[in-house]
């Protein structure tokens, strides 16, 4: 285009950024790499392309990893773990701050390098991927230097394997290696195959700042190296980022390796439209929600959500500026669309789309032409779409939007919150009372009022449901790098001895048997019947009813109706623990006599246990309403309200041992917190428990809060920990035990915590009565407000 054809047509003229630099780079390493390890280069080693998706050209050949290097890799990170977490935080502050430095010195380079590998227009890499990871070493350089005063008794992980995707190669490179430096671990780092080349550049900053050899190592590859990773046995933590899919498959992988894990997963999140918003701003925010980096984003705002009196309006304002977007070259300056990844993303987005299509779906895209070399996908709008069309479930990740329109704030929450997945959602209204009602309904990690997709390493980051688990960024984003000192001093339980079958019966016309506990009230179990409890010299001290699958099913849906317990007020969910510990103060030596009765502990360790168990409904009455949120000041005109909220159903397994103190000491941070439970006793000790129910009926606790099955352990276990209405899961129990949990919860991705085969010391109050399971019991919504002028 001349300009005398773009006076005419006011056409914008092409602005290409140059990128002779970024090819300098590359030739200088004769476009074939190796891995980093142990602060060098190494020699390149079975190689593939990685090439420039706007155009197919080759950039360079990368290592695949093998397993020889990954163990080279891991034991380069091990061999300088403890050195650097020795270093003072001051020390290692100053490393971060030099490696922001130098990301800063080298933007432009990182920025261009970064747009010809993965296709995103260089106005993006430039101008918000390139300058966030700078913000994210500087950020935690501070964390690394308050790390010993704000996480005390804490310690790093490790060795920490990082698994990252394709669509922001140097942020997500970034949010893995900042915190975990900071926190002291080592990290081995695999980017995503398509595109390595920043992470390469990044090695050799890590050369130039000096770093210590070691600390960093990024190894190159395929899934199969990410695998290699994942299955290394020298690896205290996974992180990942990526699809679902492959989420799910880590998961299974880890469990019952005591590994640490955190994932950060697919998304399809709302963005939701009331009549009442400036639909002028709300449609820019779809142009940023959808159109950003080609819809390439796990929080992208890819469901709009429309209320019905402006939907007609706001659909042709949106068109008629979806005609104005311009798809070309990444890398110049006035375009706004860029090329997907590579081809076999364009080819999953055009099958989705295709069977969307012959779902119902209508299809817009504007007219004009696109290059037809290269990844290229027009921005498309989809209307006509029926809640369960393909493309309105499953993540399309393109540049791909589908409409659907609602009446009712109510039923926009119903829709918003109609997905496996709950990562983030945008809402857009006038009206600050509607946004700050509808923000605590929707089932999302992040929440944007009259703005979407922001992000600040001071504002953690991370899903719901399948979205994943664990925070990125800010303090919650610090402590998945760090964990209690106790932790690594705790000492195996043990195989689980065998248990007697316990001799079972029916129940009928038995009135001693302890019944079940559902919706607030006693249950005869479904199968009818019924199992002694024998104490340690093989005497029978009373009878159980025994669960089955049917009962542990009611229990989730008493327990799932009784999530409105989550919105009572801290104070009243205080109150009504107080009221069980003075409840159970009443009864004290009721309870001390049964737990003498049924474990053959003496008379002062079971009044011990009952005296502690008294001390911990107190204590976590008084934490009710005192582990909070927080406000962060990110560098953009508003604040980010961090909620802690309830996780929703958490089912809770309790330790043989300790029959008493044990079961509390896991059901009262839950409560406190809002969630609410289905609890499985001792196995050889339930009696407990069962006398529980009367303190439970007489202190006000709602029906359905609390529901208690006895049993079987690790059969209602299993039931338990595969239901899909179940949310999060606490075990306690031996190794073995521990790993199924984690592997019968993979389908819908539940957070777990297990003992991991260890003992914990239930009396002790570090542990105990402290943040710990409060942590465990809560997941944290950051809320974007509009703030400030
Ligand atoms: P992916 O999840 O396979 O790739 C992400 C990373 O995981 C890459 O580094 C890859 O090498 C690695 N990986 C693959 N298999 C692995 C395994 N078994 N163990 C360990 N690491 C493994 O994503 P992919 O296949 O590139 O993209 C497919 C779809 O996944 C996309 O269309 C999108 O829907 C979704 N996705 C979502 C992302 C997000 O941030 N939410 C990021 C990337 C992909």
């Amino acid at each position: 285009m001349n300009v005398k054809e773009i006076f005419e047509t006011m056409e914008y003229g092409p602005a290409p950024e140059g990128s002779a630099e970024a090819h300098e780079w590359l030739d200088g390493y004769g476009r074939k790499f190796g891995h980093f390890i142990n602060g060098e280069f190494t020699k390149p080693g079975k190689t593939f392309a990685s090439t420039n998706p706007a155009n197919g050209e080759e950039l360079a050949q990368i290592s695949q990893a093998k397993k020889g290097d990954i163990d080279l890799a891991v034991s380069a990170a091990r061999k300088a773990q403890s050195d650097w977490e020795a270093l003072s935080g001051y020390e290692r502050a100053k490393y971060l701050y030099a490696i922001a430095r130098q990301v800063q010195k080298h933007s432009r380079l990182f920025a261009v390098l970064e747009t010809l590998d993965n296709g995103k227009p260089i106005r993006e890499s430039r101008d918000l991927d390139i300058p966030l990871v700078a913000r994210h070493f500087y950020h935690h350089a501070g964390w690394a230097q308050q790390r010993d005063r704000l996480f005390p008794n804490q310690s790093a992980y490790g060795v920490c394997g990082q698994i990252i995707p394709w669509n922001f190669p140097l942020l997500m490179l970034s949010w893995k290696i900042a915190p975990a430096l900071a926190a002291g671990n080592t990290v081995v780092l695999k980017p995503a195959e398509f595109t390595s080349l920043t992470a390469l550049l990044f090695a050799e900053i890590c050369q130039e700042i000096g770093l210590p050899k070691g600390v960093v190592n990024i190894v190159t590859g395929d899934g199969d190296a990410g695998e290699a990773i994942v299955n290394h046995a020298g690896i205290d933590k996974i992180a990942f980022t990526g699809s679902t899919g492959v989420g799910k498959a880590i998961r299974n992988a880890t469990a019952g390796t005591g590994k640490g894990l955190s994932l950060e997963l697919g998304g399809k999140s709302p963005f939701i439209v009331f009549e009442d918003a400036d639909l002028d701003s709300a449609v820019e925010g779809v142009v940023d929600a959808i159109w950003f980096n080609q819809g390439q984003v796990c929080c992208a705002g890819s469901r709009l959500l429309v209320q019905e009196a402006v939907e007609e309006r706001f659909i042709k304002k949106l068109k008629a500026r979806m005609a104005t977007l311009r798809v070309g070259d990444p890398l110049d300056k006035a375009i706004d669309i860029g090329a997907l990844v590579a081809p076999v993303q364009v080819a999953r987005v055009q099958d989705l789309m295709k069977k969307g299509e012959e779902q119902g779906a209508v299809r817009y895209q504007p007219d004009g032409a696109i290059p037809s070399n290269g990844c290229f996908v027009k921005p498309t709008l989809y209307t006509n779409v029926q809640p369960a069309n393909i493309i309105a479930e499953e993540e399309i990740f393109g540049p791909v939007l589908v409409a659907m329109s609602f009446r009712t704030p109510d039923e926009a929450v119903t829709l918003a919150n109609n997905s496996k997945y709950g990562l983030s959602a945008s809402i857009w209204t006038e009206n600050i009372n509607l946004a700050l009602d509808i923000a605590p309904r929707v089932q999302a990690g992040v929440v944007w009022i009259n703005s979407t997709n922001n992000f600040d390493a001071a504002v953690g980051f991370g899903g719901y449901k399948e979205s994943g688990f664990g925070r990125e960024g800010g303090k919650e984003g610090m402590r998945a790098y760090l964990r209690p000192e106790w932790e690594l001093k705790l000492k195996s339980l043990g195989k689980t001895p065998a248990q007697a079958k316990p001799k079972l019966f029916a129940t009928d016309g038995i009135d001693r048997t302890a019944k079940l506990y559902v919706g607030g009230k006693q249950a005869r179990p479904d199968g009818g019947y019924a199992r002694s409890v024998v104490n340690a010299d093989g005497k029978l001290v009373g009878e159980v009813g025994e669960g089955n699958r049917k009962d542990i099913r009611n229990a989730v849906e008493a327990a799932r109706g009784a999530l409105g317990w989550g919105s009572k007020t801290a104070h009243l969910r205080a109150q009504i623990l107080y009221y069980m510990g003075e409840n159970l103060d009443y009864r004290r030596n009721e309870f001390a006599d049964r737990l003498r009765e049924m474990t053959g502990a003496s008379t002062g360790a079971a009044k011990k246990e009952v005296e502690l168990s008294i001390e911990r409904l107190f204590a976590f009455a008084g934490w009710a309403d005192k582990y909070d949120g927080a406000v962060h000041n990110p560098p953009v005109r508003q604040m980010a309200v961090a909620m802690v909220e309830p996780i929703g159903v958490i089912g809770i397994a309790a330790p043989n041992e300790n029959p008493l103190l044990g079961a509390i000491s896991l059901l009262a941070p839950s409560m406190a917190m809002g969630n609410t439970s289905v609890l499985i006793p001792s196995e050889t000790a339930p009696l407990a428990m069962t006398d529980f129910y009367q303190i439970l009926d007489t202190s006000d606790v709602p029906g359905g809060v609390v529901n208690i099955v006895t049993g079987a352990k690790d059969e209602l276990t299993k039931t338990l920990a595969e239901h899909d209405g179940v949310d999060a899961m606490f075990y306690c129990g031996d190794a073995e035990g521990g790993k199924k949990v984690e592997q019968y919860s993979v389908h819908n991705l539940k957070q777990t915590w297990t003992n991991k085969g260890k003992a914990l010391d239930w009396t002790d109050r570090e542990i105990c009565e402290g943040e710990y399971f409060l942590e465990r019991s809560t997941q944290v919504k950051n809320v974007w407000v509009p703030y400030g002028a």
